[in-house]
C-alpha cells in the first residue's frame, strides 16, 4: 500500500499509468472531432487515472482539511457556523439544479418565487427598503455598494463628494472597495473603549464626504454605542452611512441597521446565514438599500407583477447595472433561504442571543488566561492579546494558534483589527456546545502555562498537522515575486506517462 509522505500529497499527475481510465472518453472520440481545433492549442499532458484513485485522491485531500463538519473553527470575523445538512437538500432539488439559466420567466416561477421572499425578508430583516441578492460575496457587495452611492451623488449634482471615511478597525476589504471607486480612504481613530471615536469622526466631515463605512458590531466584537449620533453626523454633513453586514450574526432579529440610519449595507449569506464558505463553496453577498437610494441597486430585481406572478426586472433606468451574470449565487441563497425558513424569526432571535452568550462565555473564561483588553461584553466575538505573553516569554499569538491547530482546534484570526498588539479574535458563534467551548479554553490555557514553562516547545508547534509550520518570510519573499505554482513534469521524464 502507498505510504504518504508525511509533508504534501502527490499530484494527479505524480500518479496513475497509460492505459488506466478515460475508456469511455476515448470512445466517444477524440475532441478535435467535436471540438474546433483552434480552441485546444493548450496540449496538457493529462494523466491516465482509473476512477478509484481520483477518488482517493479527492477524499485523502479533503481530509487533510479542517472543516466546520470536523472541527471547533472559531476564526472571528469569518461566522464559521455549522452548516444544517438541510440546506444541502433544498439546494440539491433539482427543480432548483437543472433550471437552465436562460429559462424564462413564465418557466422558472418558483425560482423567482424564492428570490423575491428572500428580497422581501431581507429588507424587513435589516431595515431596508429594497435588496439585491447579485453580489457574489460580502466585498463584491461594498463595491456595488459604493457605485450606487457615487451614482447618487452624481444624480444629485454633487460628484465633488470622494472621501470615504473608514475606522481604523475596519476590514481591509471596505477601504479597498472605496478606493476602486475612486474614493479616498480617510482613517478615523477608536477610543480606548474600543468604539469609533466620535469626535475625530465629526472633525473630518465636510462637504467632500460621501460615504462612512461602519460595522456593528465592529470587529472588536464591540457595539457601537454612539451609532445614531454616528449616522446623524454622516447625514448631517450630507454623507450616506453604509453598514458592513459581515457581522450580524449577532444582530439578526435583534436590532436594525436601517433602524440605526444606515442607507446601504451587504450581508454575507455565507456568514450568518449558514452558506458553506471557505474552501466550501461560492459566498452571497446581498446589498440592501434604504428608499432613497433603491433605485440605484444592480439589475435584475425580482418583482410581483399585478397578477401575482414573477418577473426578473431590466427596465431600472437609474440601477448602476448587473454586477453579475444570470441569477448569481443561486443556490447559495436557495441554502440562506432554507435556513430562514427553518428557524423562523424566533429561531433566528435565539441563534443572536445565544452567538454572543457563547462568546461571552469564552471571554469571561479566558479573563487571566490572556489579556482581554476592552472591558465592556461583546457581541458574537471579541479579542484577546498576547501581548503580555510576548513580552514575559517571547511566545506570541501566532505560536497559540499553531499550538490550537495541533490540537485539532482551528486558529482564530490572528493580528487584526491592527489596533490589539498580538491580537486573536474569537468567534465561537452559536452552534457549539458548552463542552467545545470548555475544551477550547483548556487547550488554549494549557498552551499559555507551557509557554511559561517552556517557551522554546511552542516554537515547535504543529507536530501532528499535514503541514507543519510553513516558513512565512520565505512565503513573502516569493510572495513579492511572484509564486509559481505551476507543475512542471520532471525534467526526465517529460510527461508522467510518457504520452
Ligand atoms: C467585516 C468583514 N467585512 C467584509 C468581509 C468580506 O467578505 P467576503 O470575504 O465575503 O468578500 C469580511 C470577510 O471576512 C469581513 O469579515
Amino acid at each position: 500500500m502507498r505510504q504518504w509522505p508525511k509533508e504534501g500529497v502527490p499530484l494527479l499527475f505524480e500518479q496513475g499509468a497509460p492505459g488506466r481510465g478515460s475508456r469511455f472518453v476515448e470512445d466517444a472520440g477524440r475532441p478535435e472531432d467535436f471540438l474546433d481545433p483552434a480552441l485546444l492549442r493548450r496540449r496538457l499532458p493529462l494523466p491516465d487515472l482509473a476512477e478509484p484513485e481520483v477518488a482517493r485522491h479527492f477524499t485523502r485531500l479533503s481530509q487533510r482539511n479542517f472543516s466546520v463538519d470536523g472541527n471547533f473553527y472559531p476564526l472571528g470575523s469569518c461566522t464559521m457556523k455549522y452548516n444544517p445538512k438541510l440546506n444541502e437538500a433544498a439546494a440539491a432539488y433539482e427543480g432548483f439544479t437543472e433550471l437552465h439559466p436562460f429559462a424564462p420567466d413564465a418557466g422558472a416561477q418558483g425560482a423567482l418565487h424564492l428570490l423575491w421572499d428572500m428580497q422581501r425578508w431581507l429588507s424587513e430583516l435589516f431595515g431596508m427598503a429594497e435588496f439585491s441578492l447579485m453580489p457574489a460575496a460580502g466585498a463584491h457587495g461594498e463595491i456595488t455598494a459604493m457605485l450606487m452611492a457615487k451614482k447618487y451623488f452624481a444624480q444629485i449634482g454633487q460628484p465633488e463628494r470622494h472621501v470615504c471615511l473608514v475606522p481604523d478597525t475596519a476590514h481591509g476589504t471596505n477601504p479597498a472597495s472605496a478606493a476602486m471607486v475612486g474614493y479616498r480612504v480617510v482613517a478615523i481613530p477608536s477610543t480606548r473603549r474600543g468604539r469609533t471615536d466620535v469626535g475625530a469622526l465629526r472633525a473630518r466631515l465636510d462637504g467632500a464626504t460621501a460615504v462612512c463605512m461602519m460595522t456593528n458590531p465592529n470587529t472588536l466584537g464591540l457595539f457601537e454605542d454612539d451609532i445614531v449620533d454616528i449616522t446623524r453626523a454622516v447625514h448631517d454633513a450630507g454623507g450616506l452611512m453604509y453598514y458592513d453586514g459581515a457581522n450580524a450574526n449577532a444582530i439578526v432579529g435583534l436590532t436594525r441597521p436601517g433602524d440605526m440610519g444606515f442607507d446601504l449595507l451587504h450581508l454575507n449569506l455565507h456568514k450568518t446565514f449558514s452558506v458553506p464558505h471557505g474552501g466550501g463553496g461560492p459566498g452571497s453577498g446581498p446589498v440592501g438599500a434604504s428608499e432613497r437610494l433603491a433605485r440605484y441597486l444592480p439589475q435584475p430585481l425580482v418583482t410581483r407583477r399585478g397578477d401575482g406572478g414573477f418577473a426578473l426586472e431590466w427596465d431600472r433606468p437609474d440601477s448602476i447595472g448587473p454586477v453579475r451574470a444570470f441569477w448569481s449565487h443561486f443556490l447559495a441563497i436557495v441554502r440562506a433561504y432554507a435556513y430562514i425558513i427553518v428557524h423562523g424569526v424566533e429561531g433566528l432571535q435565539a441563534n443572536s442571543r445565544l452567538a454572543v452568550l457563547n462568546a461571552n462565555y469564552v471571554r469571561a473564561r479566558l479573563k487571566g488566561v490572556l489579556s482581554v483588553p476592552y472591558e465592556d461584553l461583546c457581541r458574537h466575538e471579541f479579542v484577546c492579546s498576547a501581548e503580555d505573553l510576548k513580552r514575559a516569554t517571547g511566545v506570541r499569538a501566532l505560536d497559540l494558534a499553531k499550538g490550537l491547530l495541533d490540537a485539532g482546534i482551528h486558529a482564530p484570526t490572528m493580528y487584526w483589527p491592527h489596533v490589539v498588539p498580538e491580537c486573536l479574535m474569537i468567534e465561537p458563534t452559536e452552534t457549539e456546545t458548552k463542552e467545545t467551548l470548555d475544551e477550547f479554553v483548556r487547550v488554549l490555557s494549557s498552551l499559555v502555562a507551557r509557554a511559561r514553562e517552556d517557551p522554546s516547545a511552542l516554537a515547535a508547534l504543529p507536530l501532528h498537522t499535514p503541514v507543519r509550520r510553513v516558513d512565512e518570510a520565505q512565503a513573502g519573499r516569493l510572495a513579492n515575486k511572484g509564486i509559481g505554482l505551476r507543475w512542471e513534469p520532471p525534467a526526465a521524464d517529460a510527461s508522467p506517462n510518457g504520452t
